[in-house]
């Protein structure tokens, strides 16, 4: 892959947010050049493939069509571990059985390892139990709904497979290629960085609507739009510097290092892609004291890497929109480091939006604590039983790792 080096970098206390980077090639060959330019980056295919090798992709899915299920899946690259963390229905029709069939189907034929789990297994939620890990059950002592609880999940699976990446894309995506090269960017971001700290989001540069018979190439979604917007007024309120640098607030197709992913704390629901980002900047943008020594040392790296493919998922409507704009600003709006004139602005967009009166706060995001203390042995011992190939599937990856 050829790609730029980032123009420009905002730093945030310890926190380095780098500018969008173009790819200028999906794949730039074989060989490992020197530096054509200063200005690009390349990236061999080699390269790439030793990353995913270590990467397991987080598939959150929940009542999404098979064929679009189907269709993710062929678009993954072949080293990365595949996860599946569902939520769709099992009565009437057994949804999740017909995913997991889908699955094995596709694992039969291609030879790779996958694990799909589904999130209200009762077998799951006793494992987090006995590792300590109870913040996500509800009062039904199972997993709680919600696609972070689904990630949050996803991530424990990957750290139990020994990855040292963990991406995550969503199943209602159209296009398999825009999936491909999602995970490509992914691993291309994870061979730039210096710091074992990292971050890495797709930044959509196109979000087509169809409009009538026309398809629009809008360059934002509408909540992405806002949300970028406040962030970045956050981000100017602390350095004194207007800042534009934040474009990937919603980024739901994003990558973590697992020593990142191992600290992060995560918000419920939709707020779940703006906290990381808030947290990052409460914790370690300089303002507060924080207890994460190597963190400071180290730095955070946030890549947000331009696609070249538009992105195509499913729309779910102007509720599921408004139901978003509220759990992603409210992320922002009670993170300890507003500002009270951003708190307004938020405030004024969701009443201009009719999504909550201007006079009234958003409702308080949930958080999750972060899973660097669960117990991953105890919980692997507590899962073998709902996955019994637990060890024959990891396995690839695990030699894949050592060589
Ligand atoms: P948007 O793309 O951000 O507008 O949100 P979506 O509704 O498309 O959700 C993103 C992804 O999360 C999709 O793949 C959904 O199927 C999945 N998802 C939504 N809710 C849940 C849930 O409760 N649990 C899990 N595991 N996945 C979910
Ligand atoms: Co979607």
């Amino acid at each position: 892959m050829l790609i730029e080096t980032p123009r420009y970098t905002e730093r945030f206390g310890s926190v380095r947010i780098h500018g969008t980077q173009r790819v200028l090639e999906l794949d730039s060959g074989d060989e490992e050049e020197a530096l054509l330019e200063p200005a690009v980056r390349k990236i061999s295919r080699q390269a790439i493939a030793q990353i995913e090798k270590r990467m397991a992709i987080v598939i959150p899915i929940k009542g999404e069509e098979l064929k679009l299920f189907e269709g993710v899946l062929s678009g993954i690259p072949h080293n990365c571990l595949i996860i599946v963390v569902s939520n769709s229905q099992r009565e009437p029709v057994d949804r999740y059985r017909m995913e997991r069939d889908a699955l094995e189907h596709f694992c039969k034929f291609t030879k790779r390892p996958a694990v799909i789990i589904h999130q209200k297994d009762r077998v799951i939620a006793e494992a987090l139990k006995k590792a300590g890990y109870r913040s996500i059950l509800g009062e039904d002592g199972l997993v709680k709904d919600g696609k972070a609880e689904g990630m949050i999940l996803g991530i424990l699976l990957a750290k139990l497979a020994g990855k040292d990446y963990v991406g995550f894309v969503d199943a209602d995506n159209y296009m398999p290629g825009a999936v491909h090269e999602y995970v490509e960017n992914f691993a291309a971001g994870f061979t730039i960085p210096e710091s074992p700290f990292v971050m890495v989001r797709n930044a959509w540069l196109f979000k087509p609507k169809i409009l009538g018979t026309d398809v629009y190439f809008k360059k934002w979604g509408r909540v992405s739009e806002l949300t970028n917007q406040h962030v970045n007024s956050i981000i100017s309120a602390h350095t004194h510097f207007e800042t534009e640098v934040i474009k990937t607030a919603n980024a739901g197709e994003h990558a973590l290092s697992m020593p990142l992913a191992s600290i992060l704390p995560f918000a419920s629901g939709f707020a779940v892609e703006p906290y990381e980002l808030m947290f990052i900047f409460e914790q370690f943008g300089g303002i507060k004291p924080t207890a994460y020594k190597e963190v400071v040392e180290k730095g955070i790296d946030i890549y947000q890497i331009e696609t070249r493919n538009p992105h195509f998922h499913k729309e779910k409507g102007d509720k599921h929109v408004a139901e978003m704009l509220l759990a992603s600003l409210a992320a922002v709006y009670y993170s300890s480091i507003c500002d009270e004139e951003t708190k307004k602005a938020i405030r004024n967009d969701l009443a201009r939006h009719k999504v909550s009166p201007a006079n009234r706060e958003p409702p308080k995001p949930v958080i999750y604590p972060p899973i660097k203390n669960v117990n991953i042995d105890a919980f692997r011992e507590a899962v073998k039983e709902i996955i019994p190939a637990v060890e024959t599937m990891f396995k690839n990856s695990l030699t894949a790792k050592r060589k």
